[in-house]
């Protein structure tokens, strides 16, 4: 799993600019956060100080907007999201199976993202395609009728 990397000086100035800039706007952290989020792929959880402390904030209350909204993330994300589905029509079509294939593909569990930045795993409840089952997403491209040799077929295709 990766973990979130120190910020640069030049990156903290970066955060300072965007914080202060943000800080004129009437209802300015949501923005905010999303700009930061935009240029770092995520929210380091560094900036989460610098921004409490330049909106008059808690670093808490800006932390519990972040957990709020699941599309906001403290961790780096891969380029790439892998969605598993594990809703019933997915399940009963061997959906477990297939979360356990592309673990075993990518390296990783649910909620991590791989060393390389390529790729970060998630389930879901249902993708909206439940005639196809079992179902996953890889970016934004749904793969159905999954079986262990489609996996492997997609994985090792997305990879190129
Ligand atoms: S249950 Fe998997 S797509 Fe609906």
């Amino acid at each position: 799993m990766v973990k979130a990397k120190k910020l640069t000086k030049a990156d903290l100035a970066q955060i300072n600019t965007m914080v202060y800039e943000y800080s004129q706007q009437k209802w300015p952290l949501i923005p905010l956060v999303q700009r930061i989020q935009n240029e770092f792929g995520y929210i380091p959880p560094q900036s989460i100080s610098v921004i409490a402390k330049l909106l008059g904030l808690f670093p808490s209350q800006v932390q519990g907007v972040i957990s709020f909204y699941a599309q906001l993330y403290t961790k780096p994300r891969g380029r790439r999201v892998v969605r598993v589905c594990r809703g019933t029509a997915c399940h009963v079509r061997g959906g477990k199976t297939i979360l356990k294939l592309v673990k075993q593909q990518l390296g990783i569990e649910e909620g991590q993202t791989t060393p390389d930045l390529e790729y970060t795993l998630e389930t879901v409840a249902c993708i909206g395609v439940c005639a196809l089952a079992p179902n996953m997403v890889v970016g934004d491209q749904i793969h159905g009728h999954l079986n262990p040799k489609r996996v492997e077929q997609v994985l090792r295709r997305d990879r190129g």
